[in-house]
């Protein structure tokens, strides 16, 4: 029976050996060593690739995608993708690429279930209800689920960056810079967070700063003492 897959077999055969023509060498100069400058936490959704968004080639960076590109500090899969590149590849740049329009931060802030997804989403959905004040005030859910794409990237630059992997590499004065983007699934632009981090000392104010661009309902006042807003 021939395989239902043979169209993508033969585009693999065209493009391995398109790229062998266009640049000789190409594959074998990989063989021994990868060293990729970057690493690329993202969503594992179809239309975020990541090298494809930064024209980057084969063997320049190193890929980690998930639903809705979560980094949990007890998931061993993203820790030790994220040990790896950090002490074996030595990546200079870490960077959470989240996604507007992503199903799985939609389904946290609806509350929708998905199945077994949910639990891995509760995380988003505690993110949601640590953040009300800064969500529910927002006219459209469309408005709401931007935000929440936004601050769900800025979580996890947080998460990355309190990672003991991170912190005895900048402890051992590793040159690391975690990055937050959020890409735009209508224009194919990325949208810069403006929450990159290079040592641990920067870890608290720059994440502060990033999530109060956000504003509150209440116009900012200091929250109450039983509040865990930040
Ligand atoms: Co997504």
């Amino acid at each position: 029976m021939t395989s239902s897959l043979q169209n993508l077999l033969d585009n693999n055969r065209a493009w391995a050996a398109q790229m062998e023509k266009d640049r000789p060498g190409f594959f074998t100069s990989l063989l021994k060593q990868q060293t990729p400058r970057y690493m690329w936490i993202g969503c594992a959704d179809s239309r975020v690739p990541a090298n494809e968004i930064t024209g980057l080639d084969p063997g320049e960076v190193f890929v980690h995608r998930n639903v809705a590109n979560v980094v949990v500090h007890s998931d061993l899969n993203a820790l030790s993708t994220i040990q790896f590149a950090v002490e074996h590849l030595r990546v200079e740049h870490i960077m959470v690429t989240g996604h507007y329009g992503c199903a799985g931060v939609r389904a946290a802030l609806l509350g929708q279930r998905v199945g077994l997804a949910d639990n891995w989403l509760a995380h988003i959905a505690d993110l949601r209800m640590r953040h009300r004040k800064r969500i529910d005030h927002l006219p459209t859910e469309q408005a709401r689920h931007d935000v929440l794409c936004e601050i769900n990237v800025i979580e996890q630059v947080g998460n990355v960056a309190q990672s003991t992997v991170v912190r005895d590499a900048w402890a051992r004065g590793q040159q690391l810079t975690i990055h937050g983007w959020c890409y735009g699934l209508k224009d194919g632009l990325v949208n810069d967070l403006q929450v990159s981090i290079d040592r641990s000392e920067m870890l608290l104010d720059t994440f502060r700063a990033a999530i109060k661009r956000y504003p509150r309902a209440d116009g900012g006042q200091p929250p109450q003492p039983e509040e865990d807003d930040e």
